[in-house]
């Protein structure tokens, strides 16, 4: 009973604590921007100049950043380039990514080793770029790539980004103006807080992902099971009676109090990414909410213990919530795939569902000993029918 109050305070504090806005956000322009691809990133922020937006996601046990750079080139036929600069600031050292739009109107994307301002080649970078893609449409490239990030565990890189008119013949790019906004155009981005120098962060989107991550896996995925395993096992003891019966229904109906919550943060978090739907994670979790939804009635629809259907609603009532058991489970593996935090947090919660786990595989066998021992002590007395069916 303790730890069910501690989880659902320790639940409570750290959904205040993350409701509670730290930084008053500037209104962003990205946070409106949408993506025609199915992806969602967790960040985005408004570069402090040439209008440009960078959308991001970390992928920390990865050590993979993905990015969708946006920016109007100057010219129908101009490029647009972001870049990590691993050696220092501005386009000295910068390890660019570059897109136009070529005059066959199939989009291109190069990379630039630019070690200097005299030697800009194009080649391998000093890290490792994959899926990279532009889209054109209303004066503005989108480019969107992934890069391995040149060290593991970094916290912050300088970028640099840049747009230019045109693009030679030959596919190389032409100079860059030199106003003060070309000038600018450079900062950190720091991979910790998700914000960019100059510009403003985007965290709010990742923030409620959190929130609805927490709630879920503590309902669902931690006081789902253990109302169960109460059920189970508990009243395999006769001590246990009805104290069992109380703690199973508190375990339950405060995991579907939290469940609906964080049920609730998600169709939220559905209906805010248009164009973008996780699919199974959301029709496991439709699933799951409609079948807690019954089991909850079923509690005030169950018959009495020696009624003739209560046979049928125990079958019925088991079966449920060994579904919800197992998508329960299943869609907190699905949900951290979405939201990829970092690894100690899929860590932890392997932690806690192998242990609930290995608990209940414990009383399993415990149970099992119980009823064989009283099936022998059943055959030597045959005359004693104060034994109690011990249905699991
Ligand atoms: C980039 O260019 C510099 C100077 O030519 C060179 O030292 C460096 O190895 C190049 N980097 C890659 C990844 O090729």
């Amino acid at each position: 009973m303790a730890s069910i109050f501690f989880l659902t305070i320790l639940t409570l504090t750290l959904t205040l604590t993350l409701l509670t806005p730290h930084l008053s956000h500037a209104q962003l322009t990205c946070t409106t921007q949408k993506f025609t691809n199915n992806k969602l990133y967790n960040h985005c922020n408004d570069l402090p100049s040439l209008n440009s937006y960078l959308h991001w996601s970390l992928n920390s046990p990865k050590n993979t950043l993905s990015i969708a750079f946006i920016a109007p080139p100057p010219t129908a036929s101009g490029w647009v380039s972001w870049a990590i600069n691993p050696s220092g600031e501005g386009m000295a050292g910068a390890q660019a990514l570059l897109a136009y739009k070529a005059s066959n109107g199939t989009m291109v994307v190069k990379t630039y080793n630019i070690s200097s301002y005299t030697s800009i080649v194009e080649g391998k970078l000093a890290f490792d770029v994959k899926d990279t893609r532009a889209e054109y449409s209303d004066g503005l490239i989108k480019l969107f790539a992934t890069v391995v990030l040149p060290e593991k565990g970094k916290t912050a890189v300088n970028q640099v980004w840049q747009v230019g008119p045109s693009v030679t013949e030959e596919g190389f790019p032409a100079k860059h103006a030199f106003l003060p906004v070309n000038l600018a155009a450079k900062g950190r981005l720091d991979l910790l807080s998700g914000r960019s120098t100059g510009g403003s962060g985007g965290g709010s989107r990742t923030r409620k992902r959190n929130i609805h991550g927490i709630l879920n896996a503590v309902s669902w995925g931690i006081l789902f099971p253990v109302g169960i395993i109460i059920a189970r096992y508990l009243r395999a003891f006769p001590s246990a009676d009805p104290a069992w019966f109380y703690l199973h229904a508190f375990c339950q109906v405060s995991g579907y109090a939290v469940g609906v919550a964080g049920w609730a943060t998600g169709l939220k978090l559905g209906s805010d990414s248009k164009g973008v739907t996780y699919n199974t994670h959301r029709d496991i979790g439709i699933a799951l909410f409609s079948l807690a939804t019954v089991q909850v009635f079923a509690l005030f629809l169950r018959p009495n213990k020696d009624h003739k259907l209560r046979f049928y609603w125990n079958i019925y009532h088991h079966g449920i919530g060994y579904a919800i058991l197992v998508l329960g489970v299943i869609n907190v593996f699905k949900g951290l795939d979405i939201l990829s935090p970092e690894s100690k947090w899929r860590a932890s919660y392997i932690i806690v569902i192998s242990t609930l786990g290995g608990i209940a595989l414990l009383l399993e066998v415990i149970t099992w000993i119980i009823i064989l021992k009283r099936k022998s002590s059943k055959s030597t007395k045959p005359y004693d029918n104060k034994q109690q069916p011990l249905a699991p």
